[in-house]
């Protein structure tokens, strides 16, 4: 699924090391996700200036269940807040909220909070925030073949909106170009399985609640200076062909 060059990007961003950053300081962990929060706002207000027009964060993963239940209490209490928070400040600068993942697993006043925000911010058009909450990429791509009919077209265009739908994002979210990791893990942890296909990762080994919109503009660069090939051969190559992603394969083989 080749991206046309001139359309915004569609960054994730897998937000860790919040614990080793409170960790570092003899802090509780909780005290790293209050201030993981602080970077979420810088990260949303870097974006669109990045060329950035999809943000997907990933705040709580299906995994993240296995926590204390402490430290799940307040990594959804500072949910809420946020949502709470934001919602205005979203609306106002054409940010478009919404949440990825399982919602029948999240207390009734977060799930009236994210449709009230998803609600109130739906016009905008400068950046579609995804906080991927409660999320499993797997379950994703699970659910899209459940609802996948045997009649339909089997494209993967077709199929990624499947995927979408069974997590509420919206269905024409595109594939994601970039996936950054804080905290120097090298690893997806279950996050955009489907949509990854041919993005670029950057890890850096800035924890979360350190990371700025300066980190988020280097990697953002070091994104644009990479080649991105979808199996084709390099523009530098002499290959004529080389310069489309769909350059030389039958015609209705690509999406
Ligand atoms: C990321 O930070 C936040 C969530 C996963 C919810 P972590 O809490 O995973 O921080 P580390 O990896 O333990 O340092
Ligand atoms: C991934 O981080 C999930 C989020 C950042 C929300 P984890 O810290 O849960 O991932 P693992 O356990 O190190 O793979
Ligand atoms: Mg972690």
């Amino acid at each position: 699924m080749a991206r046309p060059p001139n359309e915004g990007l569609h960054v994730g961003l897998i937000m860790d090391g919040n614990g080793r950053w409170a960790q570092a300081r003899g802090l509780p962990r909780t005290e790293g996700h209050g201030r993981g929060a602080d970077a979420v706002r810088r990260a949303v207000e870097a974006a669109p200036a990045l060329g950035i027009t999809t943000l997907t964060l990933y705040a709580f993963s299906a995994d993240n269940w296995r926590r204390p239940a402490d430290e799940v209490a307040v990594l959804m209490g500072l949910l809420e807040s946020f949502l709470v928070r934001e919602r205005e400040n979203c609306r106002r600068r054409g940010v478009r909220l919404g949440l990825i993942g399982r919602r029948d697993r999240l207390s009734p006043a977060l799930v009236r909070e994210t449709e009230a925000a998803e609600l109130a911010t739906r016009d905008g058009t400068r950046l579609y925030l995804r906080l991927a909450v409660d999320y499993s990429g797997r379950s994703a791509i699970l659910g899209a073949a459940a609802g996948f009919r045997p009649d339909e077209r089997r494209d993967e265009r077709g199929f990624l909106r499947h995927v979408n739908r069974a997590c509420h994002s919206d269905p024409e979210t595109p594939p994601v170009d970039l996936i950054i990791r804080t905290s120097g893990e090298q690893r997806l942890s279950d996050f955009l399985l489907f949509e990854s296909a041919y993005a670029e990762l950057v890890f850096v080994d800035t924890l979360w609640p350190d990371f700025g919109g300066e980190d988020l503009r280097r990697a953002v660069e070091a994104f644009r200076r990479r080649e991105r090939r979808y199996g084709g051969l390099s523009a530098s190559s002499g290959n004529p062909s080389a310069e489309s992603a769909t350059a030389g394969c039958p015609p209705g083989q690509r999406v």
